[in-house]
């Protein structure tokens, strides 16, 4: 393999060399058989572009704002749990690097830096905070707390994950942190998932899911947690326009169509086939965004053509850190910037306002007509 690492896939192959197998399949993984993991990629695919030309692309404006924040351009940072596994620096490494590409970070409740020091590690950056409902309320609610203490400009709540998804790897791998590392953002071993013992033969994980989050939250809880806090709510882990619908009544401030990164339950759609129908349920309401799959500059385009404000990823940034730390997460996200501001041009937009549906077709679909 050559030492150039020219997309997201060169870094995946590396991190592949470079990590212990138990961390690579933990990041990579899917659940059951992994059909929705491959189609999370694949379906980009199945989009074509039809681009406008002789358009003065002499210059392209690729930022935006995400949920009233300024970002230089529409790609941030998805929550991706344990990222010290990935790199000594973790998730301070990544803030650092969002601050420098001038993008938002989603920290994952689950990092192995607590929410204070990735804020001391990038003061300024703009910072989410990814939240999981506890059993315990008042620790729910005490992670919200400090997130708004430190500056975190909203909280994204996963609506996804009653249960941990069966991981396949992981069962096999008895997956668990590494003894040197914890969950940051908590005190006791048993939710810093740092017990030596009591997972069993299972996903560690898995086990600690079911012994922490709570399976019976509704929607009146998204209603609950607005009541905590004034920062902005987003849901993440939305397919469906009927779930659209009702994160309307509860007042939420945007929307993420996540499958979780195909970790959850496998077959469902790909996020890029489930976003259409989210953006028109939502009538442009609050702000939809997408993550899942995004691997191109080219799929961030085909994700704001079909009405994402801003796309997010997560994998990408396990495989940079690996492979080169804050660098690397800092050169795959100038990478897609590169990547996306071309796929503008080529296309003829100079600017994100620009972009619509109109650049997009299913070829297959219209030569059904
Ligand atoms: C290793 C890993 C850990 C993740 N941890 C979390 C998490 O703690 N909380 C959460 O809401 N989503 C988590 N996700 C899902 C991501 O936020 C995101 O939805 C997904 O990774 C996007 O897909 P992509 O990896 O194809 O970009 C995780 C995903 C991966 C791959």
């Amino acid at each position: 393999m050559s030492d150039v690492l020219v997309c997201v896939r060169d870094y995946e192959l590396r991190a592949r060399q470079i990590l212990p197998k138990s961390v690579f399949d933990y990041y990579f993984s899917g659940a059951d058989e992994q059909e929705t993991l491959r189609d999370n990629v694949a379906a980009f695919k199945r989009w074509c572009f039809y681009p406008r030309v002789l358009r003065d692309v002499s210059t392209v404006d690729l930022s935006t704002t995400v949920l009233g924040q300024r970002v230089s351009l529409p790609i941030c940072v998805s929550a991706t749990a344990m990222q010290r596994m990935a790199h000594p620096d973790g998730e301070t490494a990544t803030a650092r690097a969002c601050l420098s590409s001038g993008t938002g970070m989603m920290l994952s409740s689950w990092s192995t830096s607590s929410i204070e020091e990735v804020c001391e590690a990038a003061p300024g950056g703009v910072r989410w905070l990814q939240l999981y409902i506890y059993k315990d309320r008042a620790l729910t609610q005490s992670l919200v707390r400090r997130a708004e203490d430190a500056g975190y400009k909203g909280i994204f709540i996963t609506v996804d994950t009653p249960y941990l998804g069966r991981r396949r790897d992981d069962v096999r791998n008895r997956f668990k942190l590494p003894s040197h590392l914890r969950m940051a953002n908590f005190e006791s071993p048993d939710l810093a998932f740092s017990k030596k013992e009591g997972y069993g033969e299972d996903s560690g994980l898995a086990v600690y899911v079911t012994q922490a989050i709570d399976a019976a939250v509704r929607w009146q809880d998204i209603g609950w947690l607005k009541t905590l806090t004034k920062l902005p709510v987003v849901v993440k882990g939305v397919l469906t326009a009927e779930d659209a619908k009702e994160a309307l009544k509860y007042g939420v401030d945007g929307i993420l169509v996540s499958n979780h990164g195909a970790r959850q339950l496998d077959g469902v759609p790909a996020t890029i086939d489930a976003l259409p129908e989210v953006v028109a349920a939502v009538g442009g309401q609050v702000e939809v965004f997408m993550d899942g799959g995004v691997r191109m500059g080219s799929d961030v385009l085909k994700a704001l053509a079909l009405g994402a404000k801003a796309v997010f990823i997560g994998r990408p940034v396990l495989w940079a850190l690996a492979c080169q730390g804050e660098k690397g997460v800092s050169d795959v996200l100038e990478m897609l910037r590169e990547e996306l501001h071309l796929a503008l041009a080529l296309t003829g937009c100079r600017s994100l306002k620009e972009v619509n549906r109109s650049l997009l077709r299913r070829p297959e679909l219209i030569s059904r007509i």
